[in-house]
């Protein structure tokens, strides 16, 4: 099975841990003394010690871990929910070596709140925001670049991205002036629909891009077609989103049971099933999962640990699917 993370000293390790054994001070394995059930059934959250593995964003020293969080849902929801469920979700991400956290500008009030939560103490320098601009004209995208310094309480963004190549022309000239004086660390472009991959192919190939966020999943997957090709050519980072089409995989696979086949490459849930698939493409940096549910998190996370699917199984996957 194809693995370009290789975690598996580490899942190995965690799982050690997990089982109550202990490394000796020659790496030998030394059983613990407390009792541990051997018949008791494997865990279906992530491994409890082992970090998400991590991937290079190209030509950089910089890596980002493979699991990140798309905020839309949980952050939309502030006004009736509070901010407890947004950070209950960053809270498991982070617990397990997580850090990516995908952000849009929403009302000044909600952002208001949500700059509350990214800029507390146990969250501010710990995660890489990736934010954007999402509206028409110069002026209102000038100020959506403020916002967005605003809600992560400092001059410098870790990623700047024009959220589905809206008004694009106007706002790139800013864009790479915001990179050249050090704003944004990195900066790239967005697309979650079809319908735009080739008018973002385009894009791919005429601008001097960091960072591409590009739908793509196991019932979604014609950007490997080309588009994730192309950004490992170019050397582009490359983030996913819809990795369950907003929910909508969800309802496809209710009812549905599991192959048996998926404990080939270590997936135990649906969510997995997806996430997997996604991150076997040696093109992704990592994966945005939207969620307002920790156990969702948890479960999103653990995706990141274990075997991955190969090709062949790849094209097992989506014919599996392709019927629902
Ligand atoms: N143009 C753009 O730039 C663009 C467009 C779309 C999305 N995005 C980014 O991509 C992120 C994710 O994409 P998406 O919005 O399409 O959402 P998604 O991650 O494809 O799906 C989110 C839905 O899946 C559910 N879910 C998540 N994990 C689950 C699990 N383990 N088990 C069962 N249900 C689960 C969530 O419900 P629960 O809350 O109940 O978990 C939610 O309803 C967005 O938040 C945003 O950051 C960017």
């Amino acid at each position: 099975m194809a693995n370009p993370s290789d975690p598996t000293r580490r899942d190995f390790l965690a799982q050690i841990a997990g089982v109550g054994a202990v490394l000796g001070p020659g790496g030998e394995m030394l059983a613990r003394t407390a009792s541990v059930n051997p018949t008791l059934p494997p865990r279906p959250g992530p491994p409890q010690q082992a970090p998400l593995p991590t991937r290079p964003i190209p030509g950089t020293a910089e890596t980002l871990p493979i699991v990140g969080l798309g905020s839309s849902k949980p952050v939309l929801e502030i006004p009736t929910e509070g901010t407890d469920p947004l950070a209950a979700v960053i809270r498991v991400l982070l617990e397990h070596g997580g850090r990516v956290v995908d952000t849009s500008p929403r009302t000044p009030e909600i952002d208001a709140e949500f700059s509350k939560v990214l800029t507390a103490p146990e969250f501010r320098d710990r995660l890489f925001v990736t934010m954007k601009i999402n509206t028409n004209g110069e002026a209102v995208g000038v100020e959506q670049m403020r916002q967005n310094q605003m809600l992560v309480g400092r001059r410098t963004l870790d990623l700047l991205q024009v959220e589905s190549l809206r008004d694009l022309d106007t706002h790139w000239p800013n864009v790479l002036g915001w990179k050249e004086s050090g704003e944004a660390r990195h900066i790239g472009v967005t697309v979650s629909n079809n319908r735009q991959h080739d008018r973002f192919e385009a894009v791919m190939r005429s601008e001097p891009l960091d960072f591409v966020q590009i739908n793509y999943s196991v019932m979604e997957p014609q950007a490997e077609d080309r588009l994730l090709p192309l950004a490992q050519d170019l050397g582009m980072a490359v983030l996913i989103n819809r990795p369950f089409m907003n929910g909508s995989y969800f309802g496809r696979v209710s009812g549905r049971t599991l192959p048996e086949w998926a404990s080939e490459f270590d997936c135990a849930t649906w969510a997995q099933f997806s996430l997997k698939y996604i991150l076997a493409h040696p093109a992704v940096t990592c994966v945005l999962t939207e969620t307002t549910n920790p156990e969702h998190m948890e479960d999103n996370v653990a995706a990141g640990f274990g075997r991955l699917p190969d090709e062949a199984m790849k094209r097992r996957m989506r014919q599996f699917v392709a019927g629902f």
